[in-house]
């Protein structure tokens, strides 16, 4: 099965040119937290507001990679890697309509807002992130 995999990935077209955050930079910001008291979480700076447009997306390198999406309404954080195999969904194309994303390799689609896949060959849903606004940069809650 894993050698399948693998197969596939090599026949999969190459990564589209999305932007890269090279470094994780944790923010010195107190969080909500899961509790609202903000303890064991974090928040990844991810980029400027001004860096993505409606149905723009960016990867975020941290562990595990996030995708950072802009749609109409706002900013929201899923998981970058595809759960089908190791695609980076920031790649992919952003469905503002539906507000989804179609994976690169295999086009499994997935809902930006939950995280839950609207299509097959994935059949796993990706972690979802908050996102938090600070003056005029994205951060995604992490933890
Ligand atoms: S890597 Fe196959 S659907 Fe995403």
């Amino acid at each position: 099965m894993q050698v399948l995999s693998r197969c596939f990935v090599a026949l999969c077209p190459p990564l589209k040119g999305r932007e890269f955050v090279g470094r994780t930079d944790y923010a010195k910001l107190p969080t909500g937290g899961r509790d609202g008291k903000g303890e064991g979480m974090a928040l990844v700076k991810a980029c400027k507001t001004s860096d993505l447009k409606p149905g723009g997306a960016i990867r975020v390198n941290h562990k595990p990679p996030i995708a950072v999406y802009r749609l109409n309404d706002g900013f929201y954080a899923t998981d970058d890697t595809c759960t089908h195999a190791e695609a980076s969904l920031a790649a992919g194309d952003v469905d503002l309509e539906e507000c989804a994303v179609e994976c690169p390799y295999h086009g499994s689609f997935f809902d930006i807002k939950t995280g839950h896949v609207l299509s097959l060959p994935a059949s796993r849903p990706l972690k979802t992130y908050p996102v938090k606004i600070v003056d005029d940069e994205v951060f995604v809650e992490v933890g």
